[in-house]
């Protein structure tokens, strides 16, 4: 399996994880759950309420999230920075810098009892992430097919 269509499976992996964080993150902040941890890491544990269990899922489905999207620049690594696909390792690795001011964010929006802005903000910055990995996802899709028509136009000599 070539470099370029491992990328894509990785993005796709992340924009999926993203995809559940977001439906996770505004489960939370619709319960009134997002002081349900007042603390940043660590919540109580073992979880004491459903409020505490939800925000502490939120936590841990982050660091699904992270690793999702380290997974997605270990393999943007091993892709040629040729074409497009230069494109697409900026963009994967955009992401992985988005998503760690993202955790520090998380953490501001604890500290400040849930400023609407940075709820606000905490919410775009979920969105760029996804838009980083699905636009990196259809740039090396586009680079896996276009890989396949060549050794099939080779193959048929
Ligand atoms: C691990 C560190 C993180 C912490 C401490 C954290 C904290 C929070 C808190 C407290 C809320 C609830 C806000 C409220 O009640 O209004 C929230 C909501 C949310 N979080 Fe996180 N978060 C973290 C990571 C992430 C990550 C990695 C993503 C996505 C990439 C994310 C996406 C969201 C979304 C989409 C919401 C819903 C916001 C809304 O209702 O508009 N969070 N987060």
């Amino acid at each position: 399996m070539d470099a370029a269509r491992r990328l894509f499976q990785s993005n796709i992996m992340a924009a999926a994880a993203v995809i559940i964080m977001n439906v996770i993150g505004s489960y939370v902040s619709s319960i009134g759950a997002g002081m349900a941890c007042p603390d940043w890491p660590l919540c109580p544990f073992p979880p004491y309420s459903y409020h505490v269990l939800m925000e502490f899922l939120h936590r841990v489905w982050g660091l699904v999230v992270v690793a999702a999207i380290i997974l997605s620049v270990l393999r943007a690594r091993r892709v040629k920075a040729v074409g497009e696909l230069r494109v697409a390792k900026t963009l994967v690795y955009t992401s992985l810098v988005v998503v760690m001011v993202q955790v520090g964010l998380g953490a501001i929006v604890v500290f400040t009892a849930l400023l609407p802005e940075l709820v606000a903000l905490h919410q775009l910055l979920a969105q760029t992430i996804l838009s980083l990995q699905v636009a990196a996802a259809g740039i090396s899709w586009a680079a896996t097919t276009r890989h396949v028509e060549k050794e099939q136009i080779t193959a048929r000599g």
